[in-house]
Parts: C-alpha cells; sequence; structure tokens
C-alpha cells in the first residue's frame, strides 16, 4: 500500500472489531447507521473509493463499476455472490472476494433447525399456545413427522450440504445427494451419503433441502414439476438463495397438499416474501438467518476485511472468486 491510506466503504453495519481492523489499513467509510444505500448514492459514495465492503443487498454490476474508476477490490460479507456480476469485476481488473467456510456449520444448523421445526410443526404450535388453543394434551394432537430414520436428500453437497448430510448420521437417516460433480468417495462414507439423479431424490426423499448457490442455471429449480415428483409426505427446505425456488409454485403446492410442508429461509425478491406464505401453517418462514450467530457474522465480516485489505495490498486475496 503507499503511504496514503487506500479508501474503502463499508455499506452496512459491521462489528467494531471489523472497524478497527479496516481502519488501521484504510480509511473507511463506514455505515453504523446501517441505512442501505440507493444504487445511486452508493454510486456517489463509491466514486473516490479504492474498495468496497459490501453485503448480499448490494448490487454490484456494470453500471456501478463504469462510475468507479478507483476501485480495486470488492469484498462481499457472504459465501454466496450472486449479488456480484464477477465478469463484469474481471473485465474491469477489480477482484471480488467472498466468506467461504466461516458459516458452513451455523447455515447447516439452521437447516436442520427448519427441518425439525417444520416436521414437528414448532412455530405453528407455538402460535396456538400464545392464542390461548391449548387446551390439555390429546393422543392425536398437532402430530407430526418423524425425522429420524427418514430420507434426507440434499442437492447440492459443498461444504455446507456436507455439514448437513454429517448431522443426520445422529438421526440415522439415510442420505440422498445430488449434486453437479459426485462428491470424492471419502467424503461420501463420511456423510454416508449416496450419490443419485435430482429425479431419484426428489421421489425417494422425505425431506428435501436446497444448498446449491444462486445462478441462471438454478433458478426455479424446484418448480411446480419438481414439486410433483416429491412425496406427498414430503418437506422442502430452502436454506440457500430465493430464485431457486419458484416460490409461487410452492405457494400452491402448499396449499393444495402436494408435498406435506416447507420450512424457508431465503425468498424470491427478499424481504417482499409473497404474502400467501403467511396464511399457511405449513410452512416455517425465517428471514435469511442462516448464517446469522454472533460468532459467524464476526468471522465473516473479518474474512471480508482481511479479503479486501489483501487485495487492496496488492496481494491476491485468500477468497478471490
Ligand atoms: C451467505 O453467506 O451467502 C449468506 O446467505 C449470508 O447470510
Amino acid at each position: 500500500m503507499s503511504e496514503h491510506k487506500p479508501r474503502v466503504l463499508v455499506t452496512r453495519e459491521v462489528f467494531d472489531e471489523t472497524l478497527d481492523y479496516l481502519r488501521a489499513h484504510c480509511e473507511v467509510i463506514d455505515n453504523q447507521k446501517d441505512l442501505p444505500y440507493a444504487p445511486d448514492a452508493l454510486a456517489a459514495a463509491l466514486a473516490a473509493c479504492d474498495g468496497l465492503m459490501c453485503a448480499l443487498t448490494d448490487r454490484v454490476d456494470a453500471a456501478l463499476l463504469a462510475r468507479a474508476p478507483r476501485l480495486k477490490a470488492v469484498a462481499n460479507i457472504a459465501v454466496g455472490y450472486n449479488n456480484i456480476d464477477v465478469p463484469a469485476c474481471t473485465a474491469r481488473g477489480v477482484m471480488a472476494t467472498n466468506t467461504p467456510g466461516v458459516l458452513d456449520d451455523s447455515t447447516a444448523d439452521l437447516a436442520w433447525a427448519l427441518m425439525l421445526g417444520t416436521a414437528r410443526r414448532i412455530t405453528e404450535v407455538e402460535r396456538r399456545i400464545r392464542a390461548g388453543e391449548w387446551t390439555g394434551w390429546r393422543l392425536k394432537q398437532w402430530l407430526g413427522v418423524d425425522v429420524h430414520h427418514a430420507t434426507l436428500g440434499i442437492v447440492g453437497m459443498g461444504r455446507i450440504g456436507q455439514a448437513i448430510a454429517r448431522r443426520a448420521l445422529g438421526f440415522e437417516m439415510k442420505v440422498l445427494y445430488h449434486n453437479r460433480k459426485r462428491i470424492a468417495p471419502e467424503l461420501e462414507r463420511k456423510c454416508n451419503a449416496a450419490y443419485v439423479s435430482l429425479d431419484e431424490l426428489l421421489t425417494q426423499s422425505d425431506f428435501v433441502v436446497l444448498q446449491v448457490p444462486y445462478s441462471p442455471e438454478t433458478h426455479h429449480l424446484i418448480g411446480a414439476a419438481q414439486l410433483k415428483q416429491m412425496k406427498r409426505s414430503a418437506i422442502l427446505i430452502n436454506s440457500t438463495r430465493g430464485g431457486v425456488v419458484d416460490d409461487a409454485a410452492l405457494v400452491a403446492a402448499l396449499k393444495q397438499g402436494t408435498i406435506r410442508g416447507a420450512g424457508l429461509d431465503v425468498y424470491e425478491n427478499e424481504p417482499k416474501l409473497n404474502p400467501e406464505f403467511l396464511g399457511l401453517d405449513n410452512v416455517v418462514l425465517a428471514p435469511h438467518i442462516g448464517s446469522s450467530t454472533e460468532a459467524t457474522r464476526k468471522a465473516m465480516a473479518m474474512l471480508a476485511a482481511r479479503n479486501l485489505v489483501a487485495a487492496l495490498k496488492g496481494e491476491v486475496p485468500p477468497n478471490l472468486v
């Protein structure tokens, strides 16, 4: 880095320790009030910046990059980077980074929370208790389905998919997975998981968990036709990205009983989710909190900061995408 510290823009509120680290290396424009930038305001703020630390709520595209002539690096505080046009960054010589690894276990835990919560109807019955509807124990009261010994199908067997599979060992589940590429045999053994086609996975699984990144290829990977392939007793979990599921088709399937239920952490057009979800009891809704534990979010922000500083020092950042 030159004697002049590079100037970086941090688009959202971050932890104090993240800002301290950044300030040791850079001049920092922070946003601790956490007021999201509109696209024009972001472009104006970025015009004289060398680095950008952003979140999945910020769109980094060719139009923005054209208005940021000094920009050398973009550090996303997320493992997913579908908010960043990577080819456009590459074309302008801007490095883009993400935060893989540090959020795998927390995100896998949340997928499990959604599985268990949907299977045992936790949010529905809690609403009923709060509404004063619980009048006493009954044998056939609010029956759920078992997770243990059921068949779990994981679509997308990267690090998070594997962490979800490893947790299934304790529940003695049969684990199927589908992935663009088959994973190494020793990883399959560790996860006790069998590779199958997407069709087989959809028709055989009691729980289908989606963990593929969002891209044009995975847009509406699960739509009306795929939901029809699933068992009527099956539960769908989307803990990856909105858009992988056709939410309108999912609403219809949940209403018609095409599948039993769904646990969702992500939505098309979030935070404006399809309002019909709100009226359904057989869906558990979470507000994109997959990685949201204090330790994990701190680790993500710090990793993004380290990536940004490394890139601005002219090094190859550890998580260059
Ligand atoms: C990610 O890292 O992609 C998460 O969705 C952010 O919380």
